[in-house]
């Protein structure tokens, strides 16, 4: 299970082919990458002929239908399929996206590749190990925190200007297609938290309601955690939901700089 996905360039075997039935009409060719770590020396590339009259608009339409009729030992995460759980997410012809709101019409061509998120271990085909990305996740202390020592009896009231500075940091679906597209994140990922994470980070800085600002700050202030961001930019252009990490970051960043900025006892 610790196998990583190949890098760029890497070519995995050529794999099985399902051929269409005779008379198939309009064909795509689905190149997915299979690799199960306990039996397989290698992974591969398999190839899948599927008429696109035979499913629905968007690329999970096609696995899931390969799953079902073709193939299956095909593995692969989803649930929602619209867009808001974040479990399909995968490399499409070799750019990270959700496989269920990507159409297989978007794809330029007739053949499709499909793969894991790069550079993450693989658990089997499409599906890889995202503890580490979780637990950066849950380093940052996703959570309201604050000082009152007695919970209010109502909720704690923002105005709709501080509402507006959670806008595109809230929607964040933790699909890990921005930290999975960064390559400071490949050869720095136990270290550097990520655009995900650091996108959510700001999220609880940028909240009107959270007092924990510094301290958050803080536990940011080391070489790697944060400063590990090189501006690529690979985060914003591939994120599914149209955020953009960098600009949290960046946002971070100056915070962290900030006159006003108190460092805590701790750090
Ligand atoms: Fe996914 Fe976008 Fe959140 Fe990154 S910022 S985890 S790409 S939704
Ligand atoms: Fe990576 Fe995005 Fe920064 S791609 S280096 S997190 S701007
Ligand atoms: Fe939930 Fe794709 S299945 S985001």
């Amino acid at each position: 299970m610790v196998q990583l996905t190949l890098p760029k360039g890497s070519k995995p075997a050529a794999g099985k082919v399902h051929k269409a039935p005779p008379g198939a009409q309009n064909v795509k060719t689905y190149k997915v990458y299979r690799y199960d770590p306990e039996v397989d020396a290698d992974p591969r590339w398999d190839t899948y002929e599927v008429s696109t009259d035979d499913h629905g608009p968007m690329l999970l339409d096609a696995l899931i239908h390969i799953k079902n009729e073709i193939d299956p030992t095909l593995a692969f995460r989803r649930s929602c399929r619209e867009g808001i759980c974040g479990s399909c997410s995968m490399t499409i012809d070799g750019r990270n996206a959700l496989a269920c709101t990507k159409g297989w019409d978007e794809c330029s061509g007739n053949s499709i590749s499909i793969a894991p998120l790069p550079h993450q271990p693989v658990v089997k085909d499409l599906v890889t190990d995202l503890t580490l990305f979780y637990a950066q996740y849950d380093s940052i202390q996703p959570y309201l925190q604050t000082n009152d020592e007695v919970e209010p009896e109502k909720e704690r009231l923002q105005s709709p200007a501080d509402r507006e500075k959670l806008d595109g940091l809230y929607e964040c679906i933790l699909c890990a297609c921005c930290s999975t597209s960064c390559p400071s994140y490949w050869w720095n990922q136990t270290d550097y938290l990520g655009p995900a994470a650091l996108l959510q980070s700001y999220r609880w800085i940028a909240d009107s309601r959270d007092e924990a600002t510094d301290k958050r700050l803080d536990d940011l202030e080391d070489p790697f955690k944060l400063y590990r961001c090189h501006t690529i930019m690979n985060c914003a252009q591939v994120c599914p939901k149209g955020l953009n990490p960098a600009k949290a970051i960046a946002e971070t960043k100056k915070l962290m700089v900030s006159p006003s900025r108190k460092k805590t006892a701790a750090a």
